[in-house]
């Protein structure tokens, strides 16, 4: 699990992978130390390449993938499946959710493939008024 010491690399792949999107320090450093949150990094090398922070709405037995990137260099090799599995596991929840801009392809061909499917869009969320396609997976819990 990832920790407030990892803050400097995982702030600057989400700077990188994100640009305009990416969430301010303040963010990523409470994303690091919420009780609630999941957080991982995958790593070659010592060096962090990926991350991901899923969170949890307890009541409605609900995890949301909050943030999710994997260093360009590093696509293509199945870590932002693998984060992803530890996350839905770390969460335990038996439904997940996510939201990502509906241009984000290579995105929605992920989650597609790991079992999400689209249940919702929101209108213009997006800085510069692109929508949100949300899409949601249910998982056995034991
Ligand atoms: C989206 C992202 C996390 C994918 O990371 P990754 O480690 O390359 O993904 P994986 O290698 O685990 O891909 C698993 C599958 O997802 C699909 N996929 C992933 N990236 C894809 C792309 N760019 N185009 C098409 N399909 C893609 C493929 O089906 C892939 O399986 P395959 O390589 O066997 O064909 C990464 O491109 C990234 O960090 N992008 C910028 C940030 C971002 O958009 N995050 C998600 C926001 S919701």
């Amino acid at each position: 699990m990832a920790t407030w010491r990892d803050f400097l690399p995982i702030y600057r792949l989400e700077k990188r992978c994100f640009r305009s999107d990416a969430w301010p320090w303040i963010d990523v450093l409470a994303a690091l130390i919420f009780p609630e949150t999941v957080r991982y990094v995958a790593e070659v090398d010592e060096e962090i390449v990926g991350f991901i922070v899923g969170d949890r709405r307890r009541q409605k037995d609900l995890g949301w993938v909050a943030t999710l990137a994997v260093a360009p260099a590093f696509r293509r090799r199945g870590i932002a499946r693998c984060l992803l599995q530890e996350c839905e596991a770390g969460l335990g929840t038996s439904r997940m959710r996510l939201s990502l801009r509906e241009s984000n392809r290579g995105a929605y061909d992920l989650y597609l493939k790991a079992g999400y499917a689209e249940v919702d869009r929101w209108q213009r969320y997006y800085r510069n008024r692109e929508d949100a396609i949300v899409m949601e997976k249910n998982r056995p819990t034991p």
